[in-house]
């Protein structure tokens, strides 16, 4: 039998995609298509730990009860939704210590928007709404990559992020609601978080060094702007629904299309975020070692009670 040589393989491989099949773990892949699939699925891994930080730092603070159980409940969700993530990373062949250690060491990146600072309670209806909103677009487009593990992780993570912009959103009506000093609180969040969440789509798709490959091979189905475009015209009418004003005096809509067209991004500010230099990355780091030095405990027992019950099969 002669060997199939990598052209052909990969002729084969792009018939599926084409095809708008699904590549499972032991399927044959592309060498480029497993490390960007790892790249990626790993950086959104880290993503869902790492968010969970500007939020869990609110949940002792939470005006209610109510408040303090959904808080809880959702932020407890983002570790859930790391775990998968993580899990389907491993399908691809790595170690998820290799891929937390890289994330502990600061050689990692995960998504710009968790280094920003959480000040008031309403930051916390600002992130579910805004930030697990556009998380839903993202990961709505994901479900359907090419990647099995991948996209049936985000078929379940959608359904609870759902319920994570529904609590956002349901804070940010209730102060908008209220007292005139608990409406400014609530459009001064909206103020600090709608740039920093255009920009959790990615550069403009010209722009960025990954999207023409992810596109190709079905890892992403829509580019980045587009993606932008349907998050702003979900948002805006939302913003007005509940009366507060989006940080933006060119907005305006096209008569045509029904696009909203808002003023230009600062990329600079993006650049300076994903580069390490945003207001709370190097806070956002420490937390994370921290709390990963802190549960050494936690791991060391888990493996002690698997050696014992690995030698008790044995025995
Ligand atoms: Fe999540
Ligand atoms: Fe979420």
């Amino acid at each position: 039998m002669t060997p199939v040589d990598d052209s052909a393989r990969i002729a084969a491989f792009e018939a599926r995609i084409a095809a708008g099949e699904t590549i499972e773990p032991k399927d044959w892949m592309p060498e480029r298509y497993r490390k960007q699939l790892v790249r990626m699925m790993s950086q959104h891994a880290h993503s869902e730990v790492v968010g969970m930080l500007p939020e869990g730092n609110w949940i002792t603070r939470a005006p209610s009860l109510r408040r303090k159980i959904s808080l809880l409940a959702k932020v407890q969700d983002e570790a859930g939704h790391g775990l998968y993530i993580y899990c389907g990373t491993e399908t691809l062949g790595v170690d998820r210590d290799d891929l937390i250690g890289q994330l502990l060491a600061g050689t990692a990146k995960y998504s710009s928007i968790f280094n920003y600072p959480t000040l008031t309670w309403a930051d916390m209806g600002a992130i579910g709404w805004l930030v697990d909103g556009a998380a839903i677009v993202n990961q709505t487009a994901l479900a359907k990559a090419s990647y099995g593990p991948y996209a049936r992780a985000m078929i379940r993570i959608c359904k609870e992020e759902n319920f994570h912009k529904r609590q956002g959103y349901e804070i940010m009506a209730t102060l908008a609601a209220g007292t005139s000093a608990q409406k400014e609180m609530a459009q001064d969040a909206l103020n600090r978080w709608w740039w920093p969440s255009l920009m959790m789509f990615g550069p403009s798709d010209k722009d960025s060094p990954n999207s023409a490959e992810l596109l190709r091979w079905k890892v992403k189905q829509k580019g980045n702007d587009e993606l932008r475009q349907r998050f702003i015209n979900l948002t805006v009418p939302q913003a007005t629904a509940i009366g507060l004003t989006l940080p933006d005096p060119a907005l305006r809509q096209n008569a045509e299309s029904g696009d909203w067209i808002t003023g230009p991004i600062d990329w600079a500010e993006f650049m300076q975020v994903i580069s390490g230099n945003g207001p709370m990355n190097r806070e956002r780091l420490a937390a994370r070692n921290k709390a990963h030095d802190e549960g050494a405990w936690v791991r060391d027992a888990a493996e002690a009670y698997a050696a014992k019950h690995a030698a008790r099969r044995v025995a």
